[in-house]
């Protein structure tokens, strides 16, 4: 128990002698802090060790707050200090000298610098900026076999003057770019920009920063910062190349990957298999650019594929657009309804058209009666026999025709 209590003493005397030489160290602020914008949406924070500091080999740290735009707070044993963030609303910092003792620490006093908002009132300023990026096959294969396009949409402040025009920059990394291609709504205000190849490395970490500002005869237009997460704005390419067999009732399926500069096996996939005859969607996730599946031969189905970039190779972003659909298959089932309804149909209807012929020749030859080829022969005969019989040819003749529909033989009789 007694020696117990003589440690505890002993480290209570201990930490009182550590303290009161640390009061002896009397921590200084640091010396000219400075923000300074380096780029869009990116500032240097930088001070100076105090140069009145005594004691200077302690292990000396800074502190560094961020009040604007949003709270942050970080250690540093370096004098200047990188920080990303939107630069619109202004940019505020503070720091302080800190040294660590064991579980405690000393610090100095604050200093703070800030850099002033852009000006304009915020009703000025863009609003609902979005941007994306989609990964095209490069013209230039032999310097880099992709690149990123990028596509940004606004709308217009809603008290930003008529005659306001807006200007876009991006920055990815050390690079800054101006929009060269804008769309325009109907006042000839830019509100849409493409870029077909930018800087912006789909694989990169870097945030890329967005600066959309301004001007306006009237008034002062306030700039806008925005950043962009490249893997949560990346539209990925639909799968390439899908093909789709079918063999008895089997259906092979095989694409593959997207354009992009990740690799095979970065992606996973979603295939989509609609019956259109049930109406039925078969959705698949897999690894793999194949699939097999059984259906019903008396169906058609259309495939369609998408592409995710996996969480192996990066955050996994979004799924990416739906290849085109690929119908396969064939519609036996309402062909045969089909076959069911015309051929009766049809067969009403020839035989309708049938028995109106044959009216119609009925009373075609009632009207204008055919004369068989042996009639000839017999007018032949008539003609003779009448220059024989001159007498009583007529009335013989119009026996003929009378009788003639009754046939040949009879004809004949009368006739002779
Ligand atoms: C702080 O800035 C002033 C003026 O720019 C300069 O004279 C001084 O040397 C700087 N102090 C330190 C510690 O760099
Ligand atoms: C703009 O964004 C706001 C808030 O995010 C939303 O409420 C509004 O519907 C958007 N306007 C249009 C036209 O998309
Ligand atoms: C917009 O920002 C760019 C980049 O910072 C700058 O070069 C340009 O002068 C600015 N334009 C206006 C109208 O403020
Ligand atoms: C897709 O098919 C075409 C023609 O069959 C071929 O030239 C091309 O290389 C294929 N694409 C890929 C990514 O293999």
């Amino acid at each position: 128990m007694l020696p117990t209590l003589l440690i505890l003493v002993g480290a209570w005397g201990a930490l009182q002698a550590d303290l009161l030489s640390d009061r002896k160290v009397l921590l200084l602020p640091p010396a000219n802090f400075t923000i300074k914008a380096t780029g869009l949406a990116q500032v240097l924070l930088h001070w100076e060790p105090n140069p009145d500091q005594e004691h200077r080999n302690v292990d000396l740290q800074y502190h560094v707050k961020i009040n604007v735009p949003q709270e942050d707070e970080y250690n540093t044993r370096k004098t200047d200090s990188k920080y990303v963030a939107p630069l619109h609303n202004g940019f505020a910092a503070s720091v302080r000298s800190i040294v660590w003792r064991s579980n405690s620490f000393l610090a100095s006093s604050w200093v703070s610098a800030e850099l002033k908002a852009s000006p304009g009132s915020s009703g000025t300023s863009v609003i609902n900026l979005t941007c994306t990026t989609n990964t095209v096959l490069s013209s230039h294969t032999h310097l880099r076999p992709y690149q990123v396009s990028l596509r940004c949409t606004w709308l217009v402040g809603k008290d930003a003057p008529e005659d306001t025009q807006y200007f876009l920059y991006y920055r990815f990394g050390v690079w800054t770019e101006e929009c060269q291609e804008y769309s325009r709504d109907t006042l000839n205000r830019n509100v849409a920009c493409w870029f077909p190849r930018t800087f912006i490395n789909s694989k990169g970490f870097d945030q890329l920063a967005v600066h959309v500002n301004g001007s306006s005869k009237h008034a002062a237009i306030k700039s806008f910062d925005q950043l962009f997460t490249p893997h949560a704005i990346d539209q990925v390419n639909p799968p390439m190349n899908v093909t789709v067999e079918i063999e008895e009732t089997s259906l092979y399926i095989q694409w593959e990957k997207p354009v992009s500069a990740f690799p095979v096996h970065c992606f996973n996939y979603e295939l989509k298999i609609y019956n259109t005859k049930n109406g039925y969607f078969q959705v698949e996730k897999l690894a793999t650019n194949k699939f097999m599946s059984k259906i019903d031969d008396v169906s058609t189905y259309s495939i369609q594929v998408r592409a995710v970039v996996s969480s192996s190779c990066r955050v996994s972003g979004s799924w990416g657009e739906w290849s085109e659909p690929i119908y396969v298959g064939k519609e036996k089932k309402p062909l045969a309804e089909w076959h069911f309804i015309v051929f009766p149909a049809t067969a009403c209807f020839v035989l309708l058209i049938f028995s109106f012929i044959c009216r119609v020749c009925h009373i075609w030859i009632r009207l204008f009666p055919p004369v068989p080829a042996p009639k000839s022969n017999i007018k032949d005969l008539l003609v003779v026999t009448d220059y024989e019989k001159v007498a009583w040819n007529e009335t013989k003749i119009e026996v003929v025709s009378c009788v003639e529909e009754t046939g040949f033989e009879v004809m004949e009789n009368s006739v002779f």
